[in-house]
């Protein structure tokens, strides 16, 4: 072996955590593992417990930690109206993720030395914001999260809220002065969104921009209004 080449091995794989929390806004998340998995990105996927109610609220899936692989690859087939759709997620793109049970505090992305990319929160709730905002690691996302910023490793939260608290408020700004990036699922009208899965692609391109993943998730702004109303490559 070459020296330091164990170190920095170029065939390491270096995942991107994703946590979904229990905010409202599962659709986000599928599109994001979705839009990671397309750009060749590997996930390390951890599913909080409140989640699972948001998702079986949303799309009818029971997560289940046994049977994740069922239930990722039925969630990611659903679009944002909670209906399938022909989104094309394979065996070979399913291989490149890893599940991590909630409860699982030994789990790899809860050390820093377990090599990833960074961490995005896909849908953050109030009570997550507040958790890694104040280093609670109450569970493996949190705790992931806290690695992700004492690391110094891109940190993207979009949090799901309205109206926000000015506690939460607060918190935001503690994790902003931490180093992440606070991006509220806030979808923007100038992209020419005609379906809802166009406001959540939006959200979801907008949260890969943040991590440096190339997407085709939304038509970018190009300086003249209306633009999003012509038809593409117009
Ligand atoms: C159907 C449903 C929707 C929810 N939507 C939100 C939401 O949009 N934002 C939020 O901050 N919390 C929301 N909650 C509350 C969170 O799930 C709750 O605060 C939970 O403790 C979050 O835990 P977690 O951060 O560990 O996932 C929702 C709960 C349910 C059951």
């Amino acid at each position: 072996m070459e020296p330091y080449e164990h170190a920095t091995q170029r065939s390491e794989r270096r995942p991107w955590v994703v946590g979904v929390s229990g905010a409202s806004g599962t659709p986000y998340a599928a599109a994001v593992v979705r839009g990671l998995l397309a750009a060749g990105e590997g996930v390390d996927l951890v599913v909080s417990r409140a989640s699972r109610l948001t998702l079986l609220d949303e799309t009818g899936i029971s997560f289940r930690d046994a049977h994740w692989r069922d239930d990722l690859r039925q969630w990611l087939s659903l679009g944002a109206d909670g209906k399938p759709q022909a989104f094309d997620v394979g065996d070979a793109e399913l291989a490149r993720v890893r599940y991590w049970a909630a409860g699982d505090l030994a789990a790899g992305p809860s050390s820093g030395s377990y090599p990833v990319k960074g961490m995005l929160i896909v849908p953050a709730s109030t009570a997550c914001v507040a958790g890694v905002a104040l280093g609670l690691s109450k569970d493996l996302l949190q705790r992931a999260a806290s690695v992700t910023l004492k690391e110094r490793r891109p940190l993207v939260v979009a949090v799901r809220e309205t109206p926000l608290s000015g506690q939460t408020l607060r918190q935001l700004v503690a994790l902003d002065e931490a180093g992440a990036i606070v991006l509220p699922a806030s979808p923007a009208f100038y992209a020419g969104a005609t379906h809802i899965q166009d406001l959540v692609d939006f959200v979801a391109g907008r949260v890969l921009d943040a991590a440096g993943v190339p997407h085709r998730y939304y038509r970018r702004w190009k300086g003249e209004l209306g633009g999003g109303r012509a038809p593409e490559g117009s």
